[in-house]
């Protein structure tokens, strides 16, 4: 990623904002995060490389500019917030910018808020990647060096039953209206590369974990309820399979890709972590038994609930593609990885306490 100008859509958003903290700590590129911080993106995710959340939040397109001319070899990033639905303003992006690259992670991501309404999902996700595929083509004709990478989900492929993995030949077959709407966004990529020639790659990956994940997903909802001794919901028989990377694995590999990935391809994206949903639940509570210990176990808080509609049973990668064309390998298992996030979330109440409080405290969602 040597010296490139990079957007990130997304980048005040869990996998968005760690892949943005890499590029600013550990390669020299320029960043340009588009984010419209709906009630996922938090700005505070970005703040450790220089994001001020009180000065830069309200930085919209008429600012761009300005902000464009302070960036220099100390401060490589910028903020602009804009919904990736507007076409002016993702032309005006790509056009003051002059990006290399762009990394689209801005989506509406919540499976069980897709349930509750799905407008939204088809909105963001179908509309606004079409509309940054526009604006990206337009650019692409003046920049022929420039790649459009769009970061998707192993939910595309439905599900899989005891056995077996997804490869990049899965057919599609999403099942929720969150899956189905980034399925759409795949197929709008692939067909802006096939019938303009747009230079493009996709990744599928599968569950991440880590620091700054909203708390309405499984692994932070649970660590919270445990800290605020309330029940952690387990939905059907917690029998579902799941297979988990550490985000910044996640973000290392979108960098890999970027930079080593052939134009047109589709890459698998996974580390071999396959889990029950109790089986999570579990592990967090005995960690949590160990780091912040009470009178009875936080096991004491299991609770089954009614099961998600359309629940799909088991997802799982194989990530050969990745591991033997690109060389990707991840740092953190299971073990490690969900260790060092229950840590984080004891040492980082300052990020999560707000949203808590404010935005998003525990409640069931996506009964349908
Ligand atoms: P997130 O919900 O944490 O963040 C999404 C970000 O996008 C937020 O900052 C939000 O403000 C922004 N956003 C939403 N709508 C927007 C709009 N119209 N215009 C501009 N910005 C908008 O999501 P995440 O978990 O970080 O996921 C990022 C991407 O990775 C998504 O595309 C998701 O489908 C994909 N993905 C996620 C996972 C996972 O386990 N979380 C796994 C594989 C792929
Ligand atoms: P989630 O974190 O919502 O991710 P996804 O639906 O994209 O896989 O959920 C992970 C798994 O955990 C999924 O099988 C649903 C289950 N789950 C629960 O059992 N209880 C909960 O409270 C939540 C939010 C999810």
């Amino acid at each position: 990623m040597k010296n490139k100008r990079c957007i990130v859509t997304g980048g005040c958003g869990f996998i968005g904002s760690a892949l943005t903290r890499l590029l600013i700590k550990e390669t020299d590129c320029q960043v340009l995060v588009i984010d419209k911080l709906t009630y996922a993106g938090v700005p505070e995710s970005l703040k450790e490389v220089g994001l001020d959340p009180e000065r830069d939040v309200d930085n919209d397109i008429s600012t761009l500019n300005s902000q464009l001319a302070t960036l220099n070899s100390e401060k490589r990033l910028a903020f602009l917030r804009a919904d990736i639905c507007d076409q002016e303003a993702m032309d005006k992006a790509f056009a003051e910018f002059r990006p290399d690259t762009i990394f689209h992670l801005a989506a509406e991501s919540h499976v069980d808020r897709s349930i509750d309404g799905p407008g939204e999902f088809i909105r963001t996700n179908i509309t606004g990647t079409a509309t940054l595929l526009q604006a990206a083509l337009k650019w692409w004709k003046q920049h022929p060096s420039f790649v459009f990478q769009h970061i998707s989900t192993d939910e595309v492929y439905g599900t899989l039953g005891e056995t077996g993995y997804f490869t990049e030949k899965t057919p599609y077959s999403p099942h929720s209206p969150y899956s189905a709407s980034k399925a759409s966004s795949d197929h709008l990529v692939r067909a802006w590369h096939d019938t303009y020639g747009l230079p493009i790659r996709i990744t599928n990956c599968s569950n991440n974990y880590g620091p700054y994940h909203f708390p309405e997903k499984l692994i932070p909802l649970v660590i919270l309820n445990c800290l605020d001794g309330k029940p952690l919901p387990v939905y059907g028989k917690g029998a579902n399979v799941r297979d988990w990377l550490f985000v910044e694995d996640h973000a290392r590999a979108l960098m890999l890709v970027n930079e080593k990935g052939a134009d047109g391809e589709t890459y698998n994206v996974g580390g071999h972590n396959e889990r029950t949903n109790l089986e999570v639940v579990e592990t967090i509570c005995r960690i949590m038994d160990e780091l912040r210990p009470k009178a009875t176990s936080y096991l004491d808080l299991i609770t089954f609930v009614t099961d998600r509609p359309g629940h799909d049973l088991r997802y799982a990668i194989d990530p050969s593609k990745l591991m033997g064309e690109l060389g990707w390998k991840p740092r953190e298992n299971f073990e490690s990885g969900i260790r060092r996030t229950v840590q984080w979330y004891l040492d980082n109440e300052w990020w999560w306490k707000p949203i808590h409080e404010q935005r998003y405290s525990g409640q069931r969602l996506g009964k349908g």
